[in-house]
């Protein structure tokens, strides 16, 4: 089941250098082949006939395109090395990385005897085809800053032992089928910059420890997880957050205001959860925030500031139940790409917001609301528009002579209003 096509140990070439990327076939090369040989130098049995192949004079490597796929325990299929790791790979206990990432490595999980190379420093095993667990050992590599694990098909749970890693500061473990909770043990991690776990099948609430990672950027806990409970207001501690992603969880009960202290954050996404309540205020405290995504059973007004800045470039927060007007500090949102405010029940009319200064607008979406008044000239002035969808609210008078004459207009739904008088002469135009 797990065997193994290249024929003896040496075939550790697959260990390599820092950054070197085991590629053969296509990419294969010259200056690739010349690592290994660099490596090979350093064998004390260098002389093994399982090496002999290794050199830039074999008949096999005249052909340089195909170098070192031709060599003694190289193995390449379509440009990937195939097979899966040896166990006798724990015999390099002086490694610093290993980088196998996108090969073509299955069969079997990772071996245990990994557990045994203490000196590495990066493991970099994603994009390849390994399944089972990983092996609680992994915690004694106690060097590791980088470990990356992701796009395999690893299950069980995520050993707690990964807590005494205390220099790890990526760890990525997305797009596998890991179970259980998020290890305690995580909230050591205190050199953490990168926490990558969506697509997996992690459930339980959030680790409230997750709050020490004060050295945390990146926090994807993404979809396709079932994480459940509140999320813990000490998220509020992670002031170095630049992107945080809990969407597509089962998260409930309400936002803590805690969030508006993440000053740093430039992506929040919150979407497809079961998170309620209002909107914090202190949202509209986030000064960096470029992608503000809300999906939930929000209720309450939004923060009447957002966009303070001025660099809120993606608004969503359909799907909700909020009420109140849209906030009228969008207007000077001039970055503002698409804005999505659907299926809630704002009120209010448009004409409120002057969005003659949100320019480069490509996308204005406020289908299915309580929205009332008419539809604003100044809309006529936004010359990239392709999507305008104000469809089932209460809108009166007339379509404005303006909208019209959008070029860029792809969609444009207004239907289940009150509008009145006739369709803009110019509207033909737009319709080829
Ligand atoms: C070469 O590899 C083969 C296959 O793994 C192995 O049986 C043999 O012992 C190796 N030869 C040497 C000299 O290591
Ligand atoms: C390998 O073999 C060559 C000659 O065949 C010899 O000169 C050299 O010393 C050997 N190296 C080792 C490390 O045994
Ligand atoms: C070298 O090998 C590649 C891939 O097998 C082949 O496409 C190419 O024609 C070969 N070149 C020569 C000079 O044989
Ligand atoms: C790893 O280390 C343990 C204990 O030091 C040893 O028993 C085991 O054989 C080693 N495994 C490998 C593959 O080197
Ligand atoms: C690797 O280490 C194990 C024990 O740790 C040992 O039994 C085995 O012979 C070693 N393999 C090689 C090729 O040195
Ligand atoms: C992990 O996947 C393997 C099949 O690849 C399966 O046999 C095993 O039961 C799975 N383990 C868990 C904990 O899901
Ligand atoms: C972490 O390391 C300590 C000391 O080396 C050890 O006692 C403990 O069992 C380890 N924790 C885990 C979860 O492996
Ligand atoms: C953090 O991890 C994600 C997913 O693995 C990756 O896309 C991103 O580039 C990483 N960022 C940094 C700064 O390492
Ligand atoms: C943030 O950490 C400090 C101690 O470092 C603690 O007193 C405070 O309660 C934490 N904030 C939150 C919101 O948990
Ligand atoms: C927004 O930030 C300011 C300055 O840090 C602070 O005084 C204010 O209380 C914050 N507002 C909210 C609603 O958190
Ligand atoms: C929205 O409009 C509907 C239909 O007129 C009305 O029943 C509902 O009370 C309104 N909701 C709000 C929040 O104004
Ligand atoms: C549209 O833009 C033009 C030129 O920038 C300006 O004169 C005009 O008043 C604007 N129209 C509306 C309705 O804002």
């Amino acid at each position: 089941m797990c065997s193994f096509k290249i024929i003896s140990i040496f075939l550790l070439v697959l260990l390599l250098f820092p950054s070197f990327q085991p590629k053969c076939g296509a990419s294969a090369s010259v200056e690739e082949a010349a690592a290994l040989l660099k490596w090979k130098a350093s064998f004390q049995n260098q002389n093994n006939s399982n090496l002999t192949s290794w050199n830039l004079q074999s008949v096999n490597a005249k052909n340089s395109s195909i170098l070192p796929c031709t060599w003694a325990g190289i193995s390449c299929t379509d440009g990937s090395i195939i097979g899966s790791i040896p166990k006798q790979i724990g015999n390099l206990s002086k490694l610093n990385y290993l980088n196998f990432y996108a090969n073509e490595l299955s069969g079997c999980a990772i071996p245990k005897s990994l557990g045994n190379l203490t000196n590495l420093i990066e493991l970099y095993l994603y994009e390849n085809q390994l399944s089972g667990p990983i092996f609680k050992e992994v915690g004694d590599l106690k060097f590791l800053t980088d470990m990356e694990l992701g796009e395999n098909q690893l299950n069980g749970s995520i050993p707690a032992s990964i807590g005494n890693l205390s220099n790890l500061e990526v760890l990525s473990l997305q797009n596998n089928q890991f179970s259980g909770s998020i290890p305690v043990t995580f909230g050591n991690l205190n050199k953490l910059v990168n926490l990558s776990l969506y697509q997996n099948h992690l459930s339980s609430p959030i680790p409230p420890m997750i709050g020490k990672l004060s050295s945390l950027q990146f926090l994807y806990l993404l979809y396709q997880n079932h994480l459940s409970g509140p999320i813990p207001p000490v998220i509020g501690n992670l002031t170095s957050l630049q992107f945080l992603n809990l969407g597509q969880n089962t998260l409930s009960s309400t936002i803590p205001k805690y969030l508006g202290d993440l000053t740093n954050l430039i992506r929040l996404d919150l979407s497809d959860n079961q998170l309620s309540g209002s909107i914090p205020v202190s949202i509209g405290n986030l000064s960096n925030l470029q992608y503000l995504l809300f999906r939930n059973q929000f209720s309450g007004p939004l923060p009447e500031l957002l966009c303070q800045s001025g660099i809120l470039q993606n608004i969503s927060v359909a799907e909700n139940m909020l009420t109140g007007p849209i906030p009228k500090s969008l207007q000077s949102c001039s970055s503002l790409v698409r804005a999505h405010f659907n299926g809630n029940r704002f009120q209010g009319s448009l004409s409120e917001i002057n969005w003659g200064k949100c320019k480069i607008l490509k996308t204005l979406v406020v289908a299915k609301n309580n929205i009332t008044g008419g539809i604003p000239p100044e809309i006529g002035n936004l010359t990239q528009l392709h999507t305008l969808n104000l469809s089932s609210n209460y809108l009166s008078g007339e379509i404005p002579r303006e909208v019209g004459k959008l070029a860029s207009m792809l969609k444009l739904d207004l239907h289940d209003n009150q509008l009145t008088g006739g369709i803009p002469q110019d509207l033909g135009v737009l319709m080829e």
